[in-house]
C-alpha cells in the first residue's frame, strides 16, 4: 500500500515537506475522509523510494499538526479536522469558477422506488415488495457457494454478451412449461431486472419523436425511461380486460407497453380476445409490443396464463421477465426474450452498456430453477401471499362493507381497492393514515398515473401486501378505518 504523492526530486521543496501537503491536502478538501487508514511509514517509503526517515518525520508533523494520529498496534489514520476548506470543498464551486456548466441533456425523471427506503413506515402497504423474510437465504448461500466452487475462470473472464448460456437454458425451459412461451437460449438476453430491460429496448428503439403507446393508467417508471429518450408519450385507457387496442388508432406508435398478465396496477388481467386484438393492431401499425411480466409467476385463483409472446406468430412481441418479485429485487436480475431479428442488436448494445451480469449471481440463479427450488419457492410463497391477500381483502371488506370495490387480486402482490364516495378520496385517507404509521398509497403517490395523462382517479388506492402479516395487516386497516370514522364524525 503506498500513495499516489508526485514528487518532484531536487524541487524547492524537500521530500518530507512534499509528503506533508499532499496528506494535509487530501485532509482539508476531504478526499481522505475522517479515520482513513494510511500505508505505515515503511511501506510508503518503500512505495515512493525515499528514505523511511523522510516519511517518519512528514507522519510527526502531521500528526503535530492534528491531521493524522498513530494508533498503538492499529496504524495510522487520518483525523476529522473541520475547517472553511473542508466546508468548501464539499459544499460549494470555488471561488474562481464561473459556475456554468455543460448541459445535461437526459430527460431524466427518477421512479419513486429508489426514495421509498428511507421512508418507509412500520405498515407499509407499497405495491410491488415481496416479503424480505421469505427470501431463500440458506438455500442461495448453498448456490453461490457451489458455484464459486466451479467458477474456474468465469469470475476473472468477460462472460457471453447475452448473459450466463446455463441461466439462458434455465428460463427458457421455464418459460416453455411455466408461460406456454417456447424460445430457445439465443433468443434470451439477461438483465439487471426489468427496468434495465425496458431501457434496453428504448435505447434500441426511440429516438426523439417516436410516439410510445402506454397504459393509463401504467407504470410510470416504463413511461420515464421512454421518454428520456425523447419519445413522445401516448397515453392509451385500459379497462378491466386490458389495455384497448382502438386507443392505438390514429397514435402511430412504434412501441406498445404492456403489463397483460397483471395490468399494473388495476391488476385487470387481458382477455384472449384482447390479446389477439392487441397483436392484430400491432401488424396492422407495424409496432412492437412490450409484455412487462413483472410479477406473473404470483398466481392465486387461476391456472397460469400463457404469455401474449406464447401467441405471437409474428415476432411483434418483446417478453420483458424480472425475478424482482418472485425472488427479490435485490439480485437484479431479469431477462428480455426478443424477436430474432432484433437479438443482434439487442446483444451488441448490452456489450456497449455493462458488459452483462455478475457471473455468481447468475450462476446461482440458473441452479436455484434447475434443481427445481424455484418452483418450490413460488408455490411456497403462493400460499403465504394469499393468506396475506385474504386478509387485506376481509379487512377492506369489515371497513368498506361486503361489496367493497376491490379489484386485481388474484394475482400479484397487490390490489386495488376504491374508496366509495362518502368517505374521504383516498389522498386524504392516505394522509389520515401517514400518523397512524399506516402507509397507503394513491395512484400517483405509488407510480402508476401521471398527471400529464389526465386527472388519475382520485378515489383509488394501491396496496401492496405481500411484506405484511394477516395480523399487521388487520391492525393497519381496523386504524385507518377507526380514524377515518372519526375524522368524518368532526365537524
Ligand atoms: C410494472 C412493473 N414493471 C417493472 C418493474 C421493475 O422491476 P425490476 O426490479 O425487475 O426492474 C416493476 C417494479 O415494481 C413494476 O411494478
Amino acid at each position: 500500500l503506498t500513495l499516489p504523492i508526485p514528487l518532484e526530486r531536487g524541487g524547492e521543496q524537500t521530500l518530507q515537506e512534499q509528503i506533508y501537503r499532499f496528506i494535509r491536502d487530501q485532509v482539508l478538501s476531504g478526499g481522505y475522509r475522517n479515520g482513513l487508514q494510511l500505508p505505515s511509514t515503511r511501506e510508503l517509503a518503500e512505495g515512493l523510494k525515499v528514505s523511511r526517515n523522510t516519511t517518519l518525520l512528514a507522519y510527526q508533523w502531521l500528526a503535530s499538526e492534528g491531521y493524522i494520529e498513530t494508533r498503538q498496534g492499529a496504524g495510522t489514520f487520518t483525523r476529522q479536522v473541520i475547517s472553511e476548506t473542508v466546508e468548501r470543498a464539499q459544499h460549494g464551486p470555488p471561488s474562481s469558477s464561473s459556475g456554468e456548466r455543460p448541459a445535461v441533456v437526459l430527460r431524466c425523471e427518477p421512479p419513486l422506488l429508489t426514495d421509498r427506503v428511507a421512508a418507509r413506515a412500520q405498515f407499509d402497504f407499497w405495491y410491488g415488495r415481496p416479503d424480505p423474510r421469505q427470501f431463500p437465504t440458506k438455500i442461495w448461500a448453498r448456490l453461490v457457494a457451489e458455484s464459486l466452487a466451479f467458477a474456474r475462470s468465469s469470475l476473472a473472464d468477460y462472460g457471453p454478451q447475452a448473459g450466463n448460456l446455463a441461466l439462458r437454458e434455465a428460463i427458457s425451459e421455464y418459460l416453455s412449461t411455466a408461460r406456454g412461451l417456447v424460445v430457445g437460449p439465443e433468443r434470451i438476453l439477461i438483465t439487471a431486472g426489468a427496468q434495465d430491460g425496458l431501457n434496453l429496448i428504448a435505447r434500441l428503439l426511440v429516438e426523439p419523436g417516436v410516439a410510445v403507446a402506454v397504459e393509463n393508467p401504467g407504470y410510470q417508471a416504463a413511461a420515464s425511461v421512454f421518454r428520456s429518450y425523447g419519445a413522445c408519450i401516448k397515453p392509451v385507457s385500459v379497462d378491466g380486460d386490458g389495455v384497448l387496442p382502438e386507443g392505438l388508432e390514429g397514435i402511430a406508435p412504434k412501441l406498445v407497453y404492456t403489463t397483460p398478465s397483471h395490468q399494473f396496477p388495476t391488476g385487470a388481467v387481458m382477455t384472449l380476445a384482447r390479446r389477439q386484438a392487441l397483436l392484430a393492431s400491432a401488424e396492422a401499425l407495424n409496432a412492437y409490443i412490450i409484455e412487462d411480466d413483472y410479477d406473473g409467476e404470483i398466481i392465486y385463483d387461476r391456472p397460469p396464463l400463457a404469455a401474449l409472446a406464447a401467441l405471437d406468430q409474428n415476432h411483434r412481441v418483446i417478453y420483458v421477465g424480472s425475478f424482482s418479485k418472485s425472488v427479490g429485487a435485490g439480485i437484479r436480475l431479469g431477462f428480455l426474450v426478443m424477436p430474432p431479428e432484433l437479438m443482434h442488436w439487442a446483444t451488441g448494445l448490452k456489450s456497449l452498456s455493462s458488459y452483462g451480469q455478475p457471473w455468481t449471481e447468475q450462476a446461482a440463479l440458473a441452479a436455484f430453477i434447475r434443481e427445481g427450488s424455484f418452483r418450490t419457492h413460488l408455490r411456497r410463497i403462493r400460499t403465504l401471499y394469499r393468506s396475506r391477500r385474504d386478509a387485506l381483502i376481509t379487512a377492506l371488506r369489515e371497513w368498506l362493507g361486503e361489496d367493497a370495490d376491490i379489484t386485481g387480486y388474484e394475482s400479484g402482490l397487490h390490489l386495488v381497492v376504491r374508496l366509495p364516495a362518502h368517505l374521504p378520496n383516498a389522498e386524504q385517507v392516505s394522509a389520515i393514515a401517514r400518523p397512524l404509521n399506516v402507509a397507503l398509497y394513491t395512484l400517483v403517490a405509488a407510480g402508476a398515473a401521471d398527471l400529464e395523462c389526465g386527472n388519475p382517479d382520485d378515489r383509488c388506492l394501491v396496496l401492496g401486501y405481500a411484506a405484511l402479516t394477516p395480523e399487521e395487516i388487520e391492525t393497519a386497516i381496523r386504524r385507518v378505518a377507526r380514524a377515518v370514522a372519526r375524522g368524518e364524525a368532526s365537524p
